[in-house]
């Protein structure tokens, strides 16, 4: 490779043309999928408080939120559900009538251009707020296997493009793919949040869902922030198991591991820019520290340069508007 002189970088970081010419990755509102948070009840717009921006919407309120991520080209909405009432089971996780399934059918039929995933889990549904049913304290992981079907096979009956196991049970999504295939629903897709850490960045997030564990930590079942091959492991099993597309969760603080999972597997990468991720980029955003925009296309053209085919994130909707 030639060097100073004959070689100069810059010449072709001259003009806006000339750097849009070269430009290796790309951002499109198409690859950008917008996380909801849905309750029962009609004209609800709760506002999440470490979340600026972020409610807990009813159907009616949600459908307005989409109509405007639609119209700005987002290319999909992830659906968390805010249950009525909880138990120790999360037995609301399957019901037909909750607000997940209700709002799947609601999309569908407004806005049948827009990829519908929901998220499957137990923390919002189980009033000690883990993933799954817990005995002797912990979490029983193979009882737990057949509620998640049961929840999957409820947002795919009401017409979901995408089921999202997000508890990290192992076998969780074998589990749900035999659930599906037996009830007819082979072109459900599965999108496993497959190497999930144990992260301080899912704090406000735990506020918007209502789903903060009553005791102890999700460390039990959540991956070590300390390790990468693991990672490689839940991921080939989850694809061995059927998943579709891998997630890797959070994105910002682990862009190494959005790298090798797509260099090595090659299969559709998703990442998810989790809620602590907005929320600090938010706050030093209101201090004046940073600028929210450029700092917000930034972090998102990070995520893609590593190697996410797509990204879940909040600013979802403002980012579209922005590329558009
Ligand atoms: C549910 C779930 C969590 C997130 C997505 N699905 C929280 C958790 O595991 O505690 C976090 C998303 C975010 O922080 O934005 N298991």
């Amino acid at each position: 490779m030639p060097s100073f002189p004959e070689y100069r970088p810059r010449r072709l970081r001259r003009t806006e043309p000339l750097r849009r010419l070269i430009q290796e990755t790309h951002l499109s509102a198409s690859q950008l999928v917008l996380p909801l948070f849905v309750r029962s009840g009609s004209k609800v717009r709760k506002p999440v408080g470490s979340m600026p921006g972020v409610s807990q919407l009813s159907v009616d309120e949600m459908l307005r939120d989409v109509d405007e991520a639609s119209e700005e080209g987002v290319g999909g909405v992830i659906l968390f559900g805010l249950p009525d009432s909880k138990d120790a089971t999360g037995s609301s996780a399957w019901d037909d009538k909750g607000p997940v399934p209700n709002a799947v059918r609601a999309l569908k039929k407004q806005f049948p251009q827009i990829v519908v995933i929901t998220d499957v889990c137990m923390c919002e549904y189980t009033d000690h707020g883990h993933c799954g049913i817990l005995r002797d304290g912990e979490v029983d992981n193979d009882a737990t296997l057949e509620l998640l079907a049961r929840a999957a096979l409820a947002h795919a009956a009401a017409g979901a493009d995408i089921v999202a196991p997000s508890d990290m049970m192992d076998g969780r999504v074998g589990a749900i793919r035999r659930a599906l295939d037996s009830q007819k629903l082979t072109s459900t897709a599965i999108l496993a949040y497959a190497a999930k850490y144990a992260s301080a960045f899912y704090g406000p997030f735990r506020e918007a869902a209502e789903s903060t564990p009553q005791s102890g930590d999700r460390r039990g079942y959540q991956m070590d922030a300390a390790n990468s091959d693991e990672a490689m492991r839940e991921v080939w099993l989850d694809i061995e198991e059927g998943a579709d597309a891998v997630m890797v969760k959070p994105a910002g603080p682990y862009l190494d591991i959005v790298a090798r999972v797509k260099q090595e597997t090659g299969y559709p990468v998703a990442a998810y820019q989790v809620s602590g991720e907005y929320a600090m980029l938010l706050a030093a955003a209101e201090r004046g520290w940073i600028d929210r925009e450029r700092a917000m296309l930034e972090s998102l053209m990070g995520i893609r340069r590593a190697g996410a085919d797509f990204i879940l994130t909040y600013f979802a909707t403002e980012t579209a508007r922005l590329l558009s």
